[in-house]
């Protein structure tokens, strides 16, 4: 057997601690989800200044036994960067540590907009189980991970599990409004369009927030039946059901927001082709608007690309799509017959491509 004694015993520690961060690392997103569980977000929006252990303690319904716990909950929160800790003075003037949200747990709190705990709510045992086939996955010739857990693919395991399906569509809306905040001020998208479909939409956040921004643009959700079948519409506002694989309703301009990644190189191009169908402004401003994440193997930050190549992970194995490189857009908006196209970084992981027919 080979040694690796020629590894310095700085290294050999630093790649133990290293593999423990990984073998351990689901622990974080479940520390996560029980903070959200717990309410700690909320309770602490709710104080309206930095709290203290024995003040959060007393709005936690924790059972007695488990209120001495909370402190080293709390402390891994602050060293992951969800809490702040500062200094309070009490009655006695005794100085004491409280704790604040950050930027990121804000995005947890309920009574403000946007709110991503929908999203850490999906961090439930049914789907992180169906990663315990990832291994016998790469080796066997099923489809997905999904399939092999649920029999079905995951599309057909939400049609016919309404609690599932009501869950991912709360998580999907609540990362619409992330996206939409930012959307709505990029007027130059929107510049000319009389009417916008938004391709597998889900309950129509995202085209709901365009609606409103532009009352004269007709805007249609169309997403699979089960989806939209109880959405309300407004004026300019009406839910389609159906698949985009057959065909799509006619616009000036297709949105399709967080949709190719699910879908690997084949699918995707009969998605295209059916957007492009649906374009009724050919030639005039009409295009194709695709929100999805752009790998830049040059210009992502360590977070950026640990974000990307987790989604890259997720759709590989769960719904056999793929987060794209540039490169890969590039093949793919050719072989889809777009004569051009442009890539704009929207805040955050994800990019907007304007695609011409
Ligand atoms: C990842 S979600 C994105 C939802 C939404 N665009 C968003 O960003 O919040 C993918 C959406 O595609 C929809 N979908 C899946 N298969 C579809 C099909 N064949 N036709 C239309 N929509 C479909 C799903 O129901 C789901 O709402």
């Amino acid at each position: 057997m080979d040694s690796i004694a020629a590894i310095p015993e700085s290294e050999y520690f630093k790649a133990e601690a290293h593999l423990y961060r990984y073998i351990y690392s689901h622990i974080n997103s479940t520390v996560l989800k029980c903070a959200v569980q717990l309410d700690i977000p909320d309770i602490i929006h709710s104080h309206g200044q930095p709290i203290t252990i024995p003040q959060l303690i007393s709005k936690l319904e924790v059972h007695p036994t488990k209120t001495g716990c909370v402190e080293r909950l709390v402390r891994f929160l602050v060293h992951n960067g969800f809490l702040l800790e500062t200094k309070v003075n009490n009655e006695e003037d005794e100085e004491s540590e409280a704790y604040t949200l950050t930027p990121s747990s804000k995005l947890l709190v309920k009574a403000m907009e946007p709110n991503l705990a929908p999203i850490v709510r999906l961090v439930e045992t049914g789907y992180m189980a169906t990663f315990d086939f990832l291994g016998s996955w790469f080796k066997g010739n099923d489809k997905t991970i999904a399939e092999m857990a649920f029999g079905v693919s995951m599309w057909e395991m939400l049609e016919h599990d309404p609690l599932r399906l009501k869950s991912f569509n709360e998580a999907m809306a609540s990362d619409s409004q992330m996206i939409t905040k930012v959307l709505k001020d990029s007027k130059s998208v929107f510049k000319g369009l009389e009417s916008i479909v938004d391709v597998g939409g889900g309950t129509g956040t995202t085209c709901r927030i365009i609606s409103e921004a532009y009352p004269n643009m007709k805007c249609i959700v169309f997403d699979l039946p089960q989806v939209v079948e109880n959405c309300s519409g407004s004026k300019n506002l009406s839910f389609v059901g159906g698949s985009m694989f057959r065909s799509i309703p006619s616009a000036d301009a297709v949105l399709i927001k967080w949709i190719l990644h699910n879908w690997d190189d084949e699918s995707s191009l009969k998605i295209l082709n059916n957007c492009k169908e649906a374009i009724t402004k050919k030639g005039e401003g009409g295009k194709v608007i695709i929100i999805d994440a752009v790998i830049k193997e040059k210009d992502d930050d360590d977070g950026m690309m640990q974000v990307k190549l987790l989604f890259d992970i997720l759709m590989m194995s769960t719904l056999n799509g793929k987060e794209r490189t540039e490169k890969e857009w590039k093949k793919l908006l050719e072989a889809a017959g777009f004569k051009h196209y442009k890539t704009a970084p929207l805040s955050g992981f994800r990019s907007i491509i304007e695609a011409y027919p």
